[in-house]
């Protein structure tokens, strides 16, 4: 039996891939390589010492899923393939809507035709309202500020109404702000594109590409004026998702999780961690809030903990040298030494 991991060849996908690997599962992974580097999947061949298959086809199209379903002994499902630039999803909301919303639906009913037993759903901390109470339990009030955030929650609540009138169970998953790659540094985010969020953009500026960070906000109520997150290592969210499909969770048909460590980080705090695992001061200046930034926001992670045996276990500075491990700058290879492949 197999487990069917949609994106995986994206950032958590892949190491979510290698994760189930090593726990001893079949992977079967669908992509449609829209966002992701066909490199990874070299990556994680070589990391995994596997055979990984992988079909190249959009999650949301009934006509690839079928096939898969067909051929492939699927027990469970680990779903990623989405879009997930929350910036994109303001100045393209049907889009995100179309593409987020038609692959949940064309998978359920997937899953529900062929009787498999477990979805587990990539969501996030971004179906949470900026102001809730900290720190931000299951049950605090959800409030998208995003389209991408919006088809997370719907995402949530279409498996969770298909969960209940099949014999499904569909966990979701919220992930706070995930950080770090594979210690082999040979699966990450892309460190080529232009990324938005704070650590490959303070990275850029450790490693001579950008000249200085710019700090969003610093006045805000905490205790350095600075916007706190719940940073998490990618490798602890990937053990996640095994949890998750190993969890006896009867008699619930679904179930939410927060995923973070439940300790928030500011800004500054967060530039000193990187200058002192890369060696090197960060340069920064303090510029003007980011709309639709929350002051903060950490996560409670009680409920992973008792109900799924999980727990973050890597630090602040484990996430940071593994982040940095992928993205230094790398000496050109030479026809002796081996790539490295760039990934998402
Ligand atoms: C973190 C903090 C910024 C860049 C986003 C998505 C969320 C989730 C994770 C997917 C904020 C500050 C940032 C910079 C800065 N993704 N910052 N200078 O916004 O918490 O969450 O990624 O599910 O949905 O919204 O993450 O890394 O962008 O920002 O000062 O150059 O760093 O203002 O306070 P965010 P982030």
């Amino acid at each position: 039996m197999a487990t069917l991991v949609t994106g995986g060849a994206g950032y958590i996908g892949s190491h979510t891939t290698v994760a189930l690997h090593d726990a001893g599962r079949e992977v079967v992974v669908l992509d449609d390589f829209s966002n992701a580097s066909r490199r990874v999947i070299d990556a994680i061949r070589s990391l995994t010492g596997s055979d990984l298959v992988v079909v190249e086809g959009d999650a949301g199209d009934p006509g690839v899923l079928e096939p898969v379903f067909a051929r492939y002994r699927i027990d469970s499902v680990v779903h990623f393939a989405a879009r997930k630039s929350v910036s994109e999803s303001v100045a393209d909301p049907l889009g995100y809507y179309r593409a987020n919303l038609g692959s949940v639906i064309a998978l359920a009913a997937a899953v529900v035709d062929r009787g498999v037993g477990r979805v587990v759903f990539s969501s996030s901390a971004a179906v949470y309202g900026a102001t809730s109470t900290l720190p931000v339990t299951e049950d605090s009030p959800t409030a998208p500020e995003s389209p991408y955030g919006a088809t997370k929650l719907m995402g949530e609540r279409i498996l969770a109404d298909a969960a209940a009138a099949s014999q499904m169970t569909a966990v979701m998953l919220r992930y706070f702000n995930p950080v770090g790659a594979h210690p082999s540094g040979l699966i990450g985010e892309d460190p080529s594109g232009e990324p938005s969020n704070l650590v490959p953009r303070i990275m850029q500026v450790a490693s001579g590409r950008r000249d200085r960070l710019e700090v969003f906000g610093g006045d805000y109520s905490t205790v350095d004026g600075t916007a706190v997150r719940d940073y998490v290592h990618v490798m602890d969210l990937a053990e996640g998702h095994v949890s998750a499909l190993e969890a006896d969770l009867t008699p619930e048909s679904s179930r939410i999780y927060n995923l973070g460590t439940g300790a928030g980080t500011t800004v500054l705090q967060m530039l000193a961690e990187v200058s002192d695992v890369v060696g090197v001061p960060i340069a920064y200046e303090v510029a003007p809030r980011r709309p639709g930034d929350p002051a903060a926001s950490w996560a409670d992670c009680t409920r992973a903990h008792h109900e799924l045996g999980w727990q973050a276990r890597r630090s602040l500075k484990e996430m940071l040298a593994d982040h940095w491990n992928l993205t230094r700058p790398h000496p050109e290879p030479t026809d002796s030494s081996p790539p490295h492949p760039p990934s998402t």
